[in-house]
């Protein structure tokens, strides 16, 4: 049974780090995927040799499956936090799940209108590598999935890491570079750059979210859920880092498309996990004030 409402106990605590990423999400996340336009991607698309073609699919079908794996997979924390009562939280997660869902709908139209149905075909055949479907297929539903029967600190920070550290804070952001090294890098498809950007912004927020989360869970819990914390951002890194290894294992040495280089991605992966590691760390020695005033957008 309910006891009581916070907003008539209490008021919003508008000072709270998840008020002030909702008013963000207000004011940025309200852009429509519909609205981009993709006709000079086309154009662009049709002058790319095909091993470009196959690449840019390869990381758009990557992009795809996990938009569509962290839509389906974010509503157990929604529910968790709920339980909780913890409104503005949740206030905030209602923009995370929609801004979710305008990113399956922007990459599935890029798929149909620009990409087309044999490069697509062929990219679907080998971009979901082995260490992505472990973390896509298994350790993202199974994280997540254990919150609808026991919402523990622990198993909080463990969706969390998975979610936001791992899956948003280093494969997605090593994704946008891959965008950046070879769309923006030569000035093609203009759509998608733009889509990528906004789509950047809303990941931001995020991962924001996840550091703030993860540091409520780590100051109010201690060193259990630190443990926690470390064990599974250091399992997950291996398999992240698969991921990576395996996707320019599906190019020959001295043939990488777009005049990237072999183990590029790893070594940005590696400081984009440091980069996150580092800042929740922090939250060890900090109160729960301190970390709703310190923690900023990434
Ligand atoms: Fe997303
Ligand atoms: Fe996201």
């Amino acid at each position: 049974m309910r006891t009581s409402f916070k907003t008539v106990a209490k008021g919003l605590d508008f000072d709270s780090f998840p008020m002030k990423l909702w008013a963000k999400a207000k004011k940025y996340g309200i852009w429509d995927p519909a609205a981009i336009d993709f006709s000079q991607d086309k154009k662009d698309w049709d002058n790319l040799s095909h091993l470009h073609k196959l690449f840019i699919a390869r990381i758009v079908t990557q992009f795809q499956a996990g938009e569509e794996a962290v839509t389906l997979d974010l509503l157990p924390l929604i529910m968790a936090i709920s339980k909780e009562g913890r409104i503005e939280e949740e206030m905030f997660l209602t923009s995370f799940l929609w801004e979710e869902a305008k990113h399956v709908e922007g990459f599935s139209r890029f798929i149909t209108e620009v990409i087309g149905e044999e490069i697509f075909e062929e990219a679907k055949k080998d971009a979901l590598v082995p260490a992505y479907q472990t973390i896509f297929y298994e350790v993202l539903p199974n994280t997540l999935n254990a919150l609808t029967t026991d919402a523990s600190p622990e198993n909080m920070a463990r969706a969390s890491v998975t979610y936001n550290m791992i899956i948003e804070g280093v494969l997605a952001e090593t994704g946008y570079l891959a965008f950046n090294q070879t769309l923006e890098a030569n000035k093609i498809m203009p759509g998608m750059v733009e889509f990528t950007a906004k789509l950047k912004q809303d990941e931001s927020r995020h991962i924001a979210y996840g550091i703030f989360l993860l540091s409520r869970l780590i100051s109010e819990n201690g060193p259990s859920v630190w443990d926690t914390v470390q064990d599974q951002m250091q399992k997950m890194m291996v398999l992240a880092a698969a991921q990576i290894q395996q996707g320019d294992d599906l190019y020959d040495d001295d043939n990488m498309p777009f005049g990237l280089v072999k183990g590029a991605f790893t070594t940005y992966a590696q400081d984009q996990f440091m980069k996150r590691f580092a800042r929740i760390e922090r939250a060890r020695t900090q109160t729960l004030a301190e970390i709703n005033a310190e923690t900023v957008l990434v």
